[in-house]
């Protein structure tokens, strides 16, 4: 399907002072309520990634878990899943960090992905860039490359996704929000 970028954009929907003062929530459960959409999206990423050589898909709880999932369905690639703390059975390695709007810890199994697997990791929306940073340290330390970072939403005044290029990790996003 053709990606059309205002009728992409019609579907995320921004409430100003949530979860707290002071914050634009870039809420994206629109595109979840909107079949063609969810296609749209969905097929924007099929598209790039159709023929790359990536041969894991990682995804951050809970709201990466999404549009991944369908993703590596459409890939046909394993997908790795990095949990907030305390999710994961078994052996697991953990790593905390901030975000825009509060701290947390991730985690991932030991043994989640091999040493040289090459990951596309993926999140809804990038802002600090913390979360995915963090994600990204618990799969290096595991073995992988990232291949690249993509999400749906970038905030680049929150800079996260400079920081990302900075550690020469390619980033693609849908949409930004200046
Ligand atoms: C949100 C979003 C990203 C993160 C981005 O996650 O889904 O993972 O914030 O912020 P950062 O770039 O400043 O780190 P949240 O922890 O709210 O979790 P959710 O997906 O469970 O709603
Ligand atoms: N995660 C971090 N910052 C966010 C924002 N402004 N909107 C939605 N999710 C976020």
């Amino acid at each position: 399907m053709l990606f059309d970028d205002f009728y992409f954009k019609s579907l995320i929907r921004t409430v100003e002072d949530w979860p707290k003062p002071g914050i634009s929530f870039r809420d994206i459960t629109p595109i979840f309520s909107d079949p063609k959409g969810l296609r749209m999206v969905v097929d924007a990423y099929v598209h790039r990634y159709i023929d790359s050589d990536i041969t894991h898909i990682a995804c951050i709880d809970a709201r990466g878990f999404l549009i991944a999932s369908v993703l590596a369905y459409e890939l046909h690639k394993p997908l790795v899943l990095v949990r907030k703390k305390g999710k994961l059975p078994g052996k697991t390695i953990s790593q905390s960090y901030d975000l825009e709007y509060g701290s947390a810890e991730l985690e991932i199994q030991e043994g989640a992905v091999h040493e040289g697997a090459q990951v596309l990791l993926f999140d809804d929306l990038i802002a600090t860039g913390g979360t995915l940073v963090a994600a990204m340290t618990l799969l290096q330390q595991q073995g992988a490359e990232i291949q690249e970072v993509a999400s749906i939403i970038d905030l680049p005044d929150l800079g996260g996704s400079a920081k990302i290029q900075e550690m020469d990790i390619p980033v693609f996003s849908l949409c930004a929000f200046e």
